[in-house]
């Protein structure tokens, strides 16, 4: 694949890669003092080789209660940057500061403190997927696993701008009857599945449960018998007697799946196209060599400036004091 060959050079250009890629990063972790913190949609190796995985909230948990002085964090660049805004005394690396989030892009800084001074009366709740800058503009974070549960402890007069996910935002509306004001950004993973091709594959595998991340589209959504975070939709499927799932998330999450429910059968929502879009770009390039690399000398890393840092912060831990 694309990302391997730049993988293999840039390799190269950092120098031998050693034999046993596994151990040597077992080594550096016990020589920083480090964890590894990976989301569902990483690879699978980095998925075996990381301290915790989880989803964005029980990264974010993760983060804020570790001991060690370097968090490696196997995910994209919005999941890093929390790591620090908790830890600023600690080194927090990103295997590929290229891991970027089309969803965090889709709101710009600018473009978003004019749309804020529009609506200068709302409450300003965010979706984890977003910048520091972004963080540092609200009232309070969320992530898809608690999204719905912030609304409904806000009180009913008080006007809400929701960004930047559409999708999640339109599925938090429905689910706590509030009229959110919505920011226009999207995920170009979740909005790449097919809703012919899910319900081709209802009905090629009638057994089989459709599940979805809320950042699917409702065309999407509708098909689907439970709808939930990363760590959601990975109980799920543990615990429901259905022995076949449709999967409409980044199909990264399919290696826990299998690890943990491994008499069941997992299938991919397809994308439209007949290419491989449904995989995350940005969580994709990380490799485990980047993250071998990252370890061994202690770059890329993740900083931003202290008054972004204590800005940022305020939403954070409202959102952690409000999901306990
Ligand atoms: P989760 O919080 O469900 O892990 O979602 C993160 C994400 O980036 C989904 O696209
Ligand atoms: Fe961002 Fe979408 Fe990738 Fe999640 S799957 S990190 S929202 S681009």
């Amino acid at each position: 694949m694309f990302t391997t060959a730049l993988a293999q050079r840039e390799n190269t250009q950092l120098g031998e890669l050693p034999l046993d890629l596994f151990a040597a990063i077992q080594s550096l972790k016990k020589e920083l003092n480090a964890v590894i913190l990976a989301h569902y949609y990483q690879e699978p190796d980095i998925q075996d080789i990381a301290d915790f995985i989880g989803d964005s909230l029980q990264l974010a948990r993760a983060a804020e209660k570790t001991n060690a002085d370097v968090i490696v964090f196997a995910g994209v660049h919005f999941m890093a940057e929390t790591a620090k805004i908790l830890n600023p005394d600690k080194l927090v690396l990103l295997p590929d500061l290229n891991a970027g989030c089309s969803l965090a892009d889709s709101c710009p800084p600018e473009a978003f403190a004019t749309f804020k001074a529009a609506h200068s009366d709302h409450l300003v709740v965010s979706y984890i997927n977003c910048s520091a800058d972004i963080k540092a503009m609200s009232d309070i974070i969320c992530t898809s696993s608690n999204a719905v549960k912030i609304v409904q402890q806000i009180p009913k007069e008080q006007p809400i701008i929701f960004a930047p996910d559409r999708n999640l935002g339109r599925y938090v509306m429905e689910q706590t009857g509030r009229d959110l004001v919505l920011w226009q950004g999207s995920c170009v993973v979740h909005e790449t599945f097919s809703e012919k091709k899910i319900v081709q594959l209802k009905i090629a595998h009638p057994e089989a449960e459709a599940i979805a991340h809320p950042e699917c589209e409702s065309s999407v959504l509708r098909h689907a018998s439970f709808i939930g975070s990363t760590a959601a939709l990975l109980k799920y499927c543990q615990s429901s007697p259905t022995k076949e799932f449709i999967v409409a998330t980044e199909p990264g999450i399919i290696h826990q799946m299998q690890k943990l429910a491994p008499d069941k059968h997992f299938i991919p929502a397809p994308p439209m196209n007949n290419c491989a879009c449904n995989e995350c770009p940005f969580m994709r390039l990380n490799t485990l060599e980047k993250l071998y690399w990252a370890m061994k000398n202690r770059t890329p890393e993740i900083t931003m400036s202290e008054d972004i840092r204590l800005a940022a912060l305020r939403p954070m831990q409202r959102m952690l004091e409000m999901s306990v």
